[in-house]
């Protein structure tokens, strides 16, 4: 990044903040009460560019199978959010992880670890007016790369009206793994708003706080 790009975001960083403290003012919000913005990951190898296949939110089960996905279904939700907590509609998510045994369908995918032919692996949703979203999955094993292990970890592809966050969501019950990861790593100071909370037994909430300023 140069001098200039970089005086440039830190400017921008600092209006969303007074911007975000003066909505919070008008709304009898305490200041600071805006949400942090949810870290960027890299997009990694396995994007399922071109993919045609089921896309709903229940990721265990394909259409027509009899048997559900191998592996500890769990189910996460959240909302997308814009940078002022306030609910984004229509935001559209693609969702896609590896399978219980660390395998992405990919082409890229170089780990022998075998498919599963009933893990859908790829969910695309759009939120409603409440910002949710939901998928029901399994939980993704960890997986070698050159680079090191991977902690399990599922990936995010978000468009809002304005802004793209492209994000990867963190089991808290991997703190040690997590802590280990080239990539979790990377992220910094920003780390916490990649984890999702366990809220109850194999339940996760997650939500993701993009740029936009939504339109009401
Ligand atoms: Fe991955």
């Amino acid at each position: 990044m140069s001098k200039f790009e970089s005086a440039l975001s830190r400017r921008a960083f600092a209006g969303t903040v007074l911007a975000a403290g003066a909505f919070a003012a008008t709304r009898g919000l305490a200041q600071g009460a805006a949400p942090s913005i949810t870290a960027e990951s890299p997009l990694g190898p396995f994007y399922p560019v071109g993919y045609r296949g089921e896309d709903d939110f229940d990721m265990t089960m394909l259409k027509g199978h009899t048997t559900r996905a191998l592996g500890e279904v769990i189910e996460v939700s959240g909302r997308v959010l814009d940078r002022y907590g306030k609910p984004m509609k229509n935001a559209a998510l693609d969702i896609w992880q590896a399978n219980s045994v660390g395998r992405y369908a990919h082409d890229n995918e170089q780990n022998t670890a075998p498919l599963d032919p009933n893990f859908q692996g790829v969910a695309k949703l759009v939120t409603g007016n409440s910002g949710e979203w939901r998928i029901r999955t399994i939980k993704p094993k960890f997986y070698d790369t050159p680079l090191g292990v991977r902690t399990p970890h599922i990936h995010f592809d978000v468009v809002g009206s304005a802004h793209r966050l492209v994000a990867q969501m963190y089991f808290p019950e991997e703190t040690e793994a997590n802590a280990k990861d080239f990539l979790y790593k990377d992220i910094g100071a920003g780390a916490p708003t990649s984890v999702a909370q366990l809220t109850a037994p194999a339940t996760y909430r997650w939500d993701i706080v993009l740029m936009d300023a939504a339109r009401s």
